[in-house]
């Protein structure tokens, strides 16, 4: 119900016209433009930088304060006290699980983590250097050909045992990506171990020994997760809802969320930002970047800086460049050549006005490829990381959608082309 009102003065309209203004819990106020259709009229918002496009309880992001939270709940202490399995139950259920909750949800996940044996011949399929994220696009969206059993979008027992399907799969399909990327044989789940353990056990784990779990890359490894689990309506989780609007099935739906996420100005950042550094290789070259990054006629964007959102520091890479610093050390890297580039750079660029005037500062992921990298995680692998932790997110949004009255997402556009012709003849 609107408890307030705006109204529009249009030139050639006789009268105004008047908008319901919505409140939130909290952020900004929005106003219902919906009535300006049957005036003839549409709002124009190219990137979709003014505009909710939906109303959700799930995160709250305050880009001026740097503000995070999930379930009302600060990314800095999920990440501190919280982890990655509980942070999902967060996510889907809007409350933090009790002990018992959490066990049933744990014990859940650990009885969806294997794939289908056919699905491995899926992977035989592609070349050997096909970039994982290829691979895992093509594996996700093929998984609705073998869940015939649970694909009815407006059953909420399908929608959660999708959810648990996929929150369980996707560590599995990631590791399998880099084995069949090194010609290694692909590692089964292990169902003793912890969600990121486990992840790290399929990732570099071979059937010769007993894989040992670093209780420090297993920690910083559920960090990762956490910090990437979920992001209100960033680009990918809304391709998923879009796709969702349409009744397509919940894998198809996180497989259009994959794609999205690939892209350098989204998921593909931490990628693009590790090959920036590699590139930069120097600290005495970081000038030369920085003004490559400044030149308006020059493309090159500082990866891992700027948000459409955060127009101050992403709290998240608050908590990755504390998580980095501390990995570093306990593997005796501290010293890591890219580690001083990455915060010489930060440096640089924070203090001068070009990306202080437009509010840029280092994002997400811009400190979590080095976490990743020390880890022993491959640079083309680090997209994959982000969209096996975001999938939650993806997965929670695409439930939220499907929770209550929808429609089907059809923006309008502002028409340039040429007006109605004959065909010549
Ligand atoms: C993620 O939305 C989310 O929530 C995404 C995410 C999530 O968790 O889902 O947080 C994950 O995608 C983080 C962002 C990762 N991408 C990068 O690090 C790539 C580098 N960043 C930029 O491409 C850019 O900052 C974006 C895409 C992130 C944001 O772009 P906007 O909001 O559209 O801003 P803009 O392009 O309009 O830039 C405003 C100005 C421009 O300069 P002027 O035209 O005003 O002179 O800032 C400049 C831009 O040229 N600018 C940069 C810059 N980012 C913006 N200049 C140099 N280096 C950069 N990184």
């Amino acid at each position: 119900m609107a408890d307030k009102k705006a109204r529009l003065t249009v030139d050639g309209l006789d009268e105004s016209i008047e908008l319901p203004v919505y409140s939130g819990t909290l952020g900004p106020d929005v106003i219902d433009v919906r009535p300006l259709t049957g005036k003839g009229l549409f709002t124009y918002d190219p990137g979709f930088v003014s505009t909710a496009a939906c109303d959700s309880s799930i995160t709250f992001i305050d880009g001026g304060k740097g503000v995070l939270l999930h379930g009302g709940y600060p990314i800095d202490e999920l990440a501190e006290k919280s982890d990655y399995m509980e942070v999902c139950y967060l996510l889907l259920n809007g409350e933090l699980p009790t002990a018992e909750q959490k066990d049933l949800f744990v014990n859940t996940v650990k009885n969806h983590t294997m794939l289908h044996e056919q699905l491995n011949h899926f992977y035989n399929g592609f070349r050997r250097d096909a970039h994982p994220m290829a691979i895992m696009c093509g594996v996700v969206g093929a998984l609705s050909s073998f869940y015939h059993d649970s694909l009815d979008i407006n059953n909420e027992h399908h929608r959660e045992v999708c959810a648990y399907r996929l929150i369980a799969k996707m560590p599995t399909i990631a590791a399998m990506c880099f084995k069949y990327s090194c010609g290694q044989p692909f590692m089964y789940p292990r169902n003793d171990l912890s969600y990121a353990g486990n992840f790290l056990h399929m990732m570099f784990g071979t059937p010769c020994e007993e894989y040992q779990v670093n209780p420090v890359l297993e920690k910083a490894m559920d960090r990762i997760f956490v910090l990437h689990a979920d992001h209100e309506q960033n680009a990918s989780t809304s391709t998923v809802r879009l796709a969702g609007s349409s009744g397509a099935n919940p894998f198809a739906c996180i497989a259009s969320g994959i794609a999205a996420l690939w892209g350098p100005a989204h998921g593909g950042a931490n990628e693009a930002v590790l090959n920036m550094l590699e590139e930069i290789g120097d600290e005495s070259r970081i000038d030369e970047f920085v003004a490559k990054a400044k030149d308006p006629n020059d493309p090159f964007r500082l990866m891992g800086f700027g948000h459409r959102v955060y127009r101050n520091f992403d709290p998240r890479a608050r908590v990755m460049k504390k998580s980095c610093d501390e990995v570093l050390a306990e593997l005796g890297l501290e010293n890591d050549p890219l580690l001083k580039i990455a915060k010489r750079l930060e440096q640089i660029a924070i203090e001068d006005e070009y990306f202080a005037e437009r509010k840029l500062y280092p994002n997400v992921d811009f400190y979590s490829g080095i976490i990743l990298k020390a880890i022993g995680i491959p640079t083309n692998m680090f997209t994959v990381i982000f969209a096996l932790s975001r999938t939650i997110g993806w997965i929670s949004h695409w439930s939220e959608f499907h929770s209550s009255p929808n429609k089907i997402g059809r923006p309008r556009q502002l028409y340039t082309g040429p007006t109605q012709r004959k065909y010549p003849g």
